[in-house]
């Protein structure tokens, strides 16, 4: 048996957002998110599936806290639901909804569990979508509001605020793939939502740092793929090239240097004109934490077939799959060391702290005859990320922490309840929580600070 352990005070956690766990989606005052807008659309969901009840942390937040307690959890993230706490975006506040998080953040803190708190998990008020969601930039001034409120209201007990999760995926699957909600596909749409998140993310920085009465450290966590190109042809290059500027550098750029690659391709022009405004930029480029989410890599070829970007992704033979994506393992490594030199090494000093905020996979799994869930898959995918994690430390990549996603089995979006990626089991019948192998195993890892080979 062999040993890997990671440095002194890494920071091990979990991670879930509050549409895919709480449920309670018009209770005690709560408004009407595009989430519930979707969810109740026909043909949206896998099963027409919704998020109404989903975990029912709402009503069972107690016994999940002392769960995650009982694990050795230290560290969670977590989303709060705008529409709780501002019921129509901006305004009048939910005085039931800072009591739910309220009691949320005490309960963590008595079991001292540190909470990593997410302002922006896609659930935007129906009532902003109404006025032109994200692709209007009125909702980034709105957001700022919202991030003060929470600041003022909870800002003594916590020592980080995301502001977003994965903005292009908010921006990009909600607005031109038309997946998630608000179920557009319009690309000049997901172009502009994407800047006005990104600018949201700046203007709500400030309001964090305005409102705080002690250092609280502002991050943002990123759905980031490694891209590779299909083959060594000049147009799959280019075309992975294309492909890592569209999905990657759209946001890393922004918040790291200050530019855009938006403005790199000419036939975005028609799509973006007057939407970065004088300013913009500098605003966007503030950082104290970058929360990096992984899952798998992206393979491209050149393809005709999608206008504009003329990209295609493919799937490799040789590889384990899981429901959702290529298993890959080697692609955080790659990841990790890309992050490392093109954007935090030359920043030096003033480099954002770097952390895995979400790395985990989907398994069928189901309780065996004696009530055990023996999720070996997900024990096999986490070692080996963990393993890419520890060397790219090695090799001098400052990781400082890692959060498995998920927590527990939850609402995975349009794909409905089939994925569950949890430590711990859910019966969506019952509620009932049962803790997986992963989770008795994950505990171990968090305790030893280190995983046995
Ligand atoms: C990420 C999301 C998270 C979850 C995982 C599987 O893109 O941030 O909510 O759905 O994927």
């Amino acid at each position: 048996m062999s040993k890997i352990t990671f440095p002194n005070n890494f920071i091990w956690g979990v991670a879930t957002s509050a549409y895919q766990i709480e449920g309670a989606w018009n209770e005690d005052g709560k408004g009407i998110s595009i989430w519930d807008t979707f969810v109740h659309t026909p043909g949206k969901i896998v099963n027409g599936e919704t998020g109404d009840v989903a975990a029912d942390h709402y009503h069972r937040y107690k016994e999940d806290i002392a769960l995650m307690a009982e694990l050795g959890l230290r560290h969670y993230r977590f989303s709060t639901a705008w529409t709780r706490l501002l019921p129509e975006g901006t305004g009048r506040v939910n005085a039931k909804g800072l009591a739910f998080y309220d009691r949320l953040i005490d309960t963590l803190l008595k079991h001292h569990i540190e909470p990593y708190l997410c302002l922006f998990h896609w659930d935007l008020p129906q009532t902003l979508q109404d006025k032109g969601g994200w692709p209007n930039r009125q909702t980034a001034y709105a957001f700022a509001e919202y991030a003060r409120l929470v600041t003022k209201h909870f800002g003594d007990r916590l020592n980080v605020i995301f502001t977003h999760n994965e903005p292009w995926v908010a921006a990009f699957v909600g607005h031109f793939l038309g997946d998630h909600a608000p179920g557009q596909k319009d690309l000049g749409a997901a172009l502009r939502a994407q800047h006005h998140i990104l600018l949201s993310h700046g203007l709500a920085a400030e309001a964090i740092r305005a409102e705080a009465r002690h250092p609280i450290q502002v991050g943002i966590t990123l759905n980031l793929n490694p891209i590779y190109p299909a083959s060594d042809s000049k147009k799959d290059l280019e075309a992975a090239r294309r492909t890592d500027a569209i999905i990657n550098r759209v946001v890393l750029d922004p918040l790291l240097k200050g530019t855009t690659p938006m403005l790199e391709f000419k036939l975005l022009k028609p799509f973006i004109g007057g939407l970065i405004q004088s300013g913009d930029l500098e605003k966007i480029r503030t950082l104290d934490l970058l929360g990096v989410n992984y899952y798998s890599r992206t393979v491209i070829q050149h393809s005709s077939k999608t206008p504009v970007v003329n990209v295609e992704q493919v799937y490799p033979q040789g590889n384990e799959y899981s429901g959702m994506w290529e298993i890959f393992p080697e692609g955080l490594y790659a990841l990790l060391t890309r992050l490392w030199q093109d954007y935090l090494a030359p920043l030096g000093d003033a480099a954002p702290t770097l952390m895995i905020t979400e790395n985990g996979v989907p398994v069928p799994d189901g309780l065996d005859f004696d009530g055990r869930v023996r999720d070996e898959r997900r024990i096999r995918y986490l070692k080996n990320h963990l393993f890419q994690v520890h060397r790219a430390i090695q090799d001098g990549v400052p990781v400082k922490g890692y959060f498995h996603w998920s927590f527990m089995d939850n609402f995975e979006w349009a794909l409905g309840y089939g994925q569950r990626f949890g430590l711990v089991y859910v019966d969506f019948k019952t509620q009932k929580r049962t803790v997986k192998d992963s989770g008795r195993w994950f505990a171990e890892v968090m305790r030893g600070n280190g995983i046995e080979f």
